[in-house]
């Protein structure tokens, strides 16, 4: 994980920062009496800023430190508000669609801007700052060159490309005139089966600071240097302070636990360089450490973040991340600003936020004097950023349609698409093959731009992108044919193994991860698919072909793969490649003269499991390491073959062994586990009987039935909605347990403590599947002492319960005061009416 000389470095970049500032604290001290010291030039757009601030009004300066998103800011809106910000989340864009033309964003930028500069109402006329996540290029246009998504860029490793990158980024944003971007993401990602462990550059903090450091530099400018935020530039952000990606199980949104010197040498390590830099904007995390959630966190975001590690820009919050608070709501929660938010991130909730937040400052919850720091904070990066003098967007320098997928930026990415492929096993010099040759070229994925561009493409989650709707790149199919037509080869495309025809020389099939986006990516394990999983199939049905197969991965992080790899002569991770996959075709292929055109340098920046349970692996494990950190052949060190790996997953596929007992003496039963939840975290791992939710909404704990400890005690607060729940990541078929009007879910149970509020019982199938039923009335109805509760699952499955995919049987979920414990839970056989 963290190397010693990680920490010291970490320590040592600390007493430099702090030398400096008492530097520039002691010349203020010195020269006090003939006025303000210059520390930096920055101080002179702080000046400029107090000198705003002294004119706005209340109301101006509530609505400069609240951002809400262009699907529910009208530019009416941003005027009468005086709202500082708006964004463009992952699923808005202008008009709504995502197909939203160049001049549609121009136009959108305009009229916030004349709104917000609007000085006919008396007010200031502060221009307001457009944010956008261009996470990997400026990913909500489908006219934007889309670079491979960071887990690869950390295999590429190389500085230089990444301010590239930056640069390219920037360029493009700002040919649509926006400002700020929510980039670089410096999460250090140690539990690949976090689902946005593919916007990690590495598990190692030392190559996400050197590489966030340097895409920094390419989307800021070099501080000091005139190309710093100048009209070529941007305001980035870097995000998610902290602890984002050391979150336990991987859980997003979860709790990053351990001792806080662990936790700040991995996780914050990178933002150090990120501040040495100026990085402008920092965005709060979801997450929380050790239980507190970071958007409420002062100790880190004041503390550390600020006096400690000496950031001076503005703390941005996540979407909607200020209501993750114990007791906030996404309407109310002086809470973040008090822990050193600056800026709210209510996409949909800023107009109750800034109502409530104006009634908090004016009844003196919410002290003035914070409210002044945070504004005069947002008005230097503004001032810094030159956004007092840019004037209307369509009319500044870089405005333009043709710089967006301009040549020389699709080159960029093609490049760092070369440099990002890792290759595992080349047997007998399957790679690079001869162009000239027949190939096939095998699988959905090679077709689909969706699938190459994952996640944060043109919508949130990437899923529903037709290759129609992208404007610029290729897929891995168009680049591979264009480099064997070219040299007179031939291809054949199927997407399946079974529509392949004719007599390929050589087969390259293409497969791997379909697109997600945060929570919806997160697993319980890393198997890529089980034993009898459709790639499988397909690579033992291309086998006897009898041709070489090579097999390009794409994956937004390690995943459990040793049965495809045996299974191919040759094995390549492409990762998430995004538009100019033609960069694989480069690599892939030799020249028509039989000589290397580009070799492999692509080295894995996480280490790659040897099984598929997914408990985290890093540089320092002496077992379960399949591919360590730094692993990556040649085509001159690939010689000797590669000797079959071991084929034991570790993990269970689930429903194999189901028999309907889903918990016996108070433990879930695998695949199943227990968790408890509530609005800080829906699903916190609770194995263990002593467990609590991160809102401390609902608590367990070990109680007695026949045995000692042998049920769970269930106990809610009674102060939010909370749940108890036995889930598995993946589908579970119940359909051999019989047919559902047979069938029951019954729970043995004593009622300990009832409550006057609804107590729902619910089955759950994944994001609004499943059905549920209130049993308060049932559990009124029963005397004391442990007692069976039969419900029939007719009850759910008119709700729209597929007893082919359930992923949580039980949900248990209340907003009242319930005490109850549970020894046993099953699916019991008996025809039963629901009533
Ligand atoms: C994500 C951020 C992102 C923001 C705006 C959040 O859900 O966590 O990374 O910048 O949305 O899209
Ligand atoms: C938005 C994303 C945001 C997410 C938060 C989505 O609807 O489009 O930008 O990150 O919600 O969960």
């Amino acid at each position: 994980m963290n190397a010693g000389s990680a920490m010291y470095s970490f320590l040592k970049m600390q007493l430099i920062r702090r030398d400096r500032r008492n530097l520039c604290r002691s010349a203020v001290a010195l020269i006090a009496g003939i006025g303000l010291a210059a520390c930096s030039p920055s101080d002179k757009a702080e000046q400029r800023a107090q000198d705003y601030l002294a004119k706005m009004t209340l109301e101006e300066k509530v609505g400069q430190v609240i951002q809400g998103d262009i699907s529910t800011v009208t530019p009416e809106d941003a005027k009468a508000y005086n709202l500082g910000s708006v964004l463009n989340g992952g699923n808005s864009a202008p008009g709504g669609g995502k197909t939203a033309s160049w001049q549609q964003w121009v136009d959108a930028a305009d009229a916030y801007w004349r709104a917000s500069t609007d000085t006919t109402d008396g007010g200031l006329g502060i221009p307001l700052l457009w944010g956008t996540d261009a996470v990997h290029g400026h990913n909500n246009l489908q006219m934007a060159v889309i670079f491979p998504h960071n887990s690869a860029l950390g295999a590429a490793a190389d500085p230089e490309l990444m301010q590239a990158i930056g640069s390219v980024t920037a360029r493009e944003v700002k040919a649509t005139a926006l400002d700020w971007v929510f980039a670089p993401t410096l999460a250090v990602a140690q539990d690949d089966r976090w689902g946005r462990a593919y916007e990690s550059y590495s598990e190692d903090p030392k190559l996400v600071s050197d590489l966030g450091e340097a895409i920094l530099r390419g989307l800021q400018g070099t501080p000091g240097s005139a190309s710093f935020l100048d009209p070529q530039h941007v305001i980035a952000t870097a995000k998610h302070f902290v602890g984002d990606g050391g979150t336990q199980y991987g859980i997003d949104k979860g709790d990053a636990v351990g001792t806080l010197n662990d936790i700040m040498e991995t996780h914050a390590f990178p933002y150090e360089a990120a501040i040495e830099n100026e990085v402008q904007t920092v965005m709060a995390s979801f997450s929380s450490v050790n239980g507190v959630k970071m958007h409420g966190a002062k100790d880190l975001l004041t503390g550390t973040l600020r006096d400690e590690m000496g950031f001076n820009g503005f703390v941005i919050g996540d979407w909607n991340g200020h209501a993750e608070i114990p007791g906030c709501s996404p309407v109310d929660c002086p809470d973040a600003l008090l822990a050193g938010v600056d800026m709210y991130m209510a996409p949909d909730s800023w107009k109750g936020l800034y109502e409530n937040l104006l009634l908090q400052v004016k009844e003196g919850r919410v002290p003035m004097q914070r409210l002044d720091e945070a504004v005069l904070r947002i008005l230097t990066v503004k001032i810094r950023a030159g956004l007092f003098e840019a004037g209307l967007p369509s009319q500044r320098p870089g405005v333009q349609r043709a710089t967006l997928g301009a040549p020389a930026h699709r080159e960029v990415a093609r490049n760092a698409v070369r440099k990002s492929l890792v290759l595992l096993k080349n047997d007998n010099a399957t790679l690079p093959f001869d162009p000239k040759k027949h190939i096939a070229i095998i699988g959905a994925g090679a077709n689909s731009m969706s699938q190459q561009t994952g996640g944060w493409t043109l919508s949130w989650q990437g899923n529903d992108n037709a290759n129609a709707e992208f404007e610029t790149g290729q897929t891995i199919l168009e680049g591979l044919s264009e480099k064997i037509e070219a040299a007179g080869g031939k291809v054949s495309f199927a997407e399946t193994a079974a529509q392949l025809t004719g007599n390929p020389e050589l087969i390259i099939y293409v497969f791997g991860e379909k697109p997600y986006a945060e929570f919806v990516g997160d697993m319980s394990d890393v198997m890529f698919e089980f034993a009898d999983g459709p790639a499988l199939a397909e690579l033992n049905a291309l086998k006897k072909r009898g041709v070489p197969i090579v097999s390009v991965f794409l994956t937004g992080r390690p995943l459990w793969i040793n049965s495809h790899i045996n299974q191919s002569d040759a094995f390549v991770i492409g990762w998430l490649p995004g538009t100019e996959a033609g960069g694989i075709a480069d690599v892939l292929a030799a020249q028509p003269n039989g000589e290397i055109a580009h070799d492999f340098t692509g080295r894995l920046s996480f280490s790659w499991p040897s099984d598929g349970r997914g408990t985290p692996i890093d540089k320092n494990s002496k077992a379960r390491v399949q591919f360590p950190f730094g692993y990556g052949l040649t085509y001159a060190n690939a010689v000797t073959p590669m000797a079959s790996l071991s084929e034991a997953a570790g993990v269970e596929k689930p429903g194999t062994q189901l028999d309907g007992v889903l918990m016996a003496r108070g433990a879930a039963r695998a695949p199943f586990s227990f968790f408890l939840g509530d609005s800080s975290n829906w699903r916190t791992p609770a194995d263990a009987f002593l467990a609590e939710s991160l809102a401390k909404s609902i608590s367990s704990r070990g109680v007695d039935h026949k045995a000692q400890e042998d049920a769970r005690q269930l106990n809610w607060r009674g102060s939010e909605r909370a749940v108890a729940s036995i889930q598995s990541q993946r589908h579970v078929d119940f359909t051999n347990l019989g047919d559902a009007s047979n069938l029951n879910l019954t729970l043995h149970l004593r009622v300990d403590e009832p409550a006057d509020a609804p107590l729902f019982l619910a089955m759950g199938c994944g994001d609004n599947c499943g059905g549920k039923i209130d049993i308060a009335n049932r559990l009124a109805a029963m005397g004391n002492g442990w007692q069976d509760v039969t419900v029939p699952l007719t009850c759910f499955t008119p709700q729209g319960l597929n007893l082919a995919a359930v992923k949580a049987p039980v949900i248990l979920e209340t907003e009242g005061a319930w005490t109850i414990s549970v020894t046993d839970i099953e699916i019991t056989k008996g025809k039963n009416d629901c009533r």
